[in-house]
């Protein structure tokens, strides 16, 4: 086991400390600081022990909110903070700076779409896959694809629908494994309700199955905490495929208008 000098000695309480420190008191410290460092070396090459979708669920009442509100609903910690407020006629860029911020992991999986030469309609479907999580998080999928629907390519709302099915389900040859983040999130006995199983079989012989799969693809390497991204690099993306509606996202009485109305202003009341 390599020792770190200064780690050991700052263990101590530093050089003048370890000075007055007999011989024998200096070699038994050492033996204790190695005896720890094995310990912490051996915790962490155990397996990560997930939880059972039992304790999941038992932990529905230690919390003040549930676990569906999007994010602009519910704070995981302390109040929440008053939110700037959107343009007149607000853009998608406006929402991703404004309401969808800081949008990491979205920009990130378009962006790793982009580098590995995805079509345009799936970098976008990536950009926009997760969005929605601001608003309300079950069946995000058919949430998100319905926000987003009257504005972009078919297929890209259509890998938006459906990526959150294909999450649930490995491809070996796509490049896609079943993520350690479901093991965490959603238990590790958990198995997918009938309607998503019955969804996944419909995906398996469409024509259109790779849009979201490559979604799901680009989804699972996009959780890097230090990854530097913004929306800038797709804006071209967005200008040719993002249908943007000249009265502003919320005021085009689309079937989604009232959607983004309430990212707008989501501390209305009624
Ligand atoms: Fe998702
Ligand atoms: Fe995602």
């Amino acid at each position: 086991m390599e020792i770190d000098r200064r780690a050991f000695i700052a263990s101590l309480g530093g050089a003048a400390a370890v000075n007055l420190m007999d011989h024998e008191a200096k070699a038994e410290a050492l033996e204790h600081y190695m005896e720890e460092k094995l310990d912490a070396m051996v915790a962490a090459q155990q397996p990560e022990k997930f939880p059972t979708v039992a304790e999941i669920e038992a932990q529905i009442e230690t919390k003040n909110f549930r676990r569906g509100a999007g994010g602009l609903f519910a704070s995981g910690r302390g109040n929440m903070q008053k939110l700037p407020p959107m343009p007149a006629k607000p853009t998608l860029k406006d929402f991703f700076e404004l309401r969808f911020n800081p949008a990491n992991h979205v920009l990130q999986s378009a962006t790793r779409a982009m580098k590995t030469g995805m079509s345009e309609e799936v970098t976008l479907a990536c950009l926009l896959h997760d969005c929605v999580l601001s608003l309300i998080k079950p069946d995000h999928g058919w949430w998100g694809a319905q926000l987003f629907e009257p504005y972009i390519p078919e297929k890209s709302a259509f890998a938006i629908r459906y990526h959150q099915t294909l999450r649930f389900y490995a491809d070996d040859d796509a490049g896609y494994e079943y993520p350690d983040q479901y093991y965490r999130i959603f238990g590790h006995d958990y198995t997918p309700p009938a309607y998503i199983e019955q969804t996944y079989k419909m995906l398996k012989n469409h024509k259109w199955y790779m849009e979201p799969r490559l979604v799901t693809v680009n989804d699972l390497y996009a959780f890097d905490p230090n990854a530097k991204v913004s929306f800038e690099p797709f804006e071209d993306i967005v200008g040719r495929h993002f249908k943007q509606p000249k009265e502003g996202l919320g005021f085009d009485n689309s079937p989604s208008a009232h959607m983004w109305r309430t990212l707008s202003r989501p501390d209305q009341p009624l």
